[in-house]
């Protein structure tokens, strides 16, 4: 069995996609081209975002929206305590500090009622991760942004696809970014990312950006980074985007499976009412969870751990207040949260066979 079985997937859609990657490599417009112009039109349309501009990754998205933003040496950018590392990384890349915020204990995403307080004149903006394919909440995160003059930046790397109170992630926020690493709900053959935004302003910005600033050729008005999708990734999405409507169907079944098997056994995942998650992650919460993970693997249930270290708790960001800090709900997800096997094409029979697994395990 398979954490995420992209082979599976390959399989399902195999003409479609070799078709569009041999169409790629035919035409020998690997750099731009007709692909990435109706991939970023089709990824626009389906998330309801004005613009989408397709990136090299889901980490080079955030660092140039943080660039569209202006972000300057010793501005502060509000971040959630639990999440990936480039959430908060892009931040001090660009010499900003990033601010941590724990997390709510029922979606995991940023505490909305702990960012007030944090917030200082050198604040910015807030970056919010919609964490394991559920959206932040972002009605409270808009007022407060507006209230207090900040930006904010959806980090939808997990959640797109997902629909909040009736519109989609990527869409809530005048910025958005996505990932298409292989493993997200929509995923490439590489790396690869998006930006979304309502601006068109912020859009010309993040396109000139993307390509070193590049007004024309080999005239530069800006300093920028060569953060572009590679075509073929593009022709690979652009398949892929037309099944992702069945798969995240696929997924919410899935996790209905597993909750109701795993009902009073282990701390199940919750969706928030009026929400509807991609479920990039079925993330459960178990006391000792090391060593239930030791026996699934010898029983051969891969599982994985999303994530073992709260953010201010990274060496690398051992130089920020944080690291000493307190982060309760965080401290508690790390220690104890373990992902199962998810993805578009799982069967009810592997599930089955991961939630009986699980129980003798935790029977004893
Ligand atoms: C929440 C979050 N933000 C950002 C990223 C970075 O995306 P990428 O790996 O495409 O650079 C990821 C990828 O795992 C992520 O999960």
């Amino acid at each position: 069995m398979q954490f995420c079985d992209l082979n599976r997937q390959y399989e399902a859609y195999k003409p479609e996609i070799d078709q569009a990657i041999q169409s790629v490599i035919t035409s020998s417009s690997f750099i731009n081209g007709k692909e990435i112009e109706l991939l970023e039109k089709e990824l626009a349309d389906y998330c309801g975002a004005k613009h989408a501009i397709a990136v090299s990754s889901g980490t080079d998205a955030l660092l140039l929206a943080l660039m569209a933003y202006d972000l300057q040496p010793g501005d502060e950018v509000i971040c959630p305590a639990f999440s990936f590392f480039a959430s908060a990384s892009m931040v001090s890349l660009l010499k900003a500090r990033p601010v941590f915020i724990d997390v709510s204990p029922v979606d995991y995403n940023i505490d909305v009622t702990k960012i007030e307080e944090a917030i200082t004149p050198k604040t910015k903006g807030i970056i919010a991760v919609s964490l394991f394919g559920q959206c932040a909440d972002f009605d409270s995160l808009n007022v407060l942004a507006a209230k207090f003059g900040l930006w904010i930046i959806e980090d939808g790397a997990q959640s797109f696809g997902a629909t909040y109170k009736g519109k989609k992630s990527c869409a809530l926020t005048e910025i958005a970014t996505t990932s298409f690493f292989p493993a997200k709900p929509l995923g490439c053959y590489g790396d690869g990312g998006a930006i979304f935004t309502q601006s068109d302003k912020l859009a010309a910005k993040m396109k000139l950006l993307r390509s070193h600033g590049q007004s024309a050729r080999y005239y530069h008005d800006a300093i920028g980074i060569n953060g572009r999708m590679d075509t073929i990734q593009a022709a690979i999405l652009r398949v892929k985007l037309r099944y992702l409507d069945s798969e995240i169907e696929l997924r919410q079944q899935a996790s209905e499976r597993y909750s109701q098997q795993l009902f009073g056994m282990v701390m199940l995942p919750m969706v928030i009412e009026e929400c509807k998650s991609t479920w990039a992650q079925f993330t459960i919460g178990l006391a000792d969870r090391e060593g239930v993970r030791k026996k699934l693997t010898e029983k051969g249930i891969p599982s994985a751990v999303h994530y073992p270290l709260p953010l201010p708790k990274q060496l690398a960001f051992s130089n920020l207040p944080g690291y000493s800090q307190s982060f309760e709900v965080s401290e508690l997800l790390s220690d104890t949260v373990l992902s199962l096997p998810m993805h578009g094409l799982i069967t009810n029979e592997e599930i089955d066979h991961v939630c009986d697994t699980l129980i003798e395990i935790l029977k004893g």
